[in-house]
């Protein structure tokens, strides 16, 4: 793990995320769609951080996915981080489009990636989850 960042502050990081994602769509749903891009931004800025800063360098600090790549903890980190740096990916190219190209009309072209990409998001946190309480938590046994 990551010596200088304790797991709980990541898993607080994870649900202001969460939160974030929720009052965007919102937004969305109210059409506010400057805020609800504006939302996004905040939150693909948030979480691109929190993977380099804390998540990269907890996965290379990880032993069991060299001795054990098939341990259960071991996949749930990698499908975590597969699904997560995919998501920031996607969402790194919604808003950066957006930010070059500030129109909100050439914006709603690009629902159906939203929609890919927040499903992406909400996994990628759901398994997050699930890490943290496998390996922090008795609530897995
Ligand atoms: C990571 C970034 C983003 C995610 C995850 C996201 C997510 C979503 C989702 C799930 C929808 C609903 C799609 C549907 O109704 O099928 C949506 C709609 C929309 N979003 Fe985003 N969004 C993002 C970035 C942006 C940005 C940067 C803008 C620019 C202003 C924007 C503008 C819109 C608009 C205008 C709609 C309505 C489209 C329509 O109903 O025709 N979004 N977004």
């Amino acid at each position: 793990m990551n010596p200088l960042i304790p797991p709980q502050a990541n898993m607080i990081v994870q649900i202001a995320l969460l939160v974030l994602l929720l009052v965007s769509l919102g937004l969305k749903r109210r059409h506010k769609y400057l805020l609800h891009g504006a939302t996004m931004l905040i939150a693909v800025l948030l979480s691109v951080f929190s993977l380099l800063l804390i998540m990269l360098p907890s996965l290379f600090s990880l032993e069991i996915i060299k001795t054990q790549p098939l341990h259960i903890l071991s996949v749930i980190t990698l499908t975590h981080v597969a699904v997560g740096v995919l998501a920031d990916l996607l969402a790194l190219l919604l808003v950066a489009s957006w930010v070059l190209q500030p129109s909100v009309q050439k914006c709603a072209r690009r629902k159906r990636l939203m929609r890919i990409t927040l499903w992406l998001w909400l996994t990628a946190l759901f398994v997050g989850v699930l890490f943290y309480a496998y390996a922090y938590t008795n609530l897995i046994p």
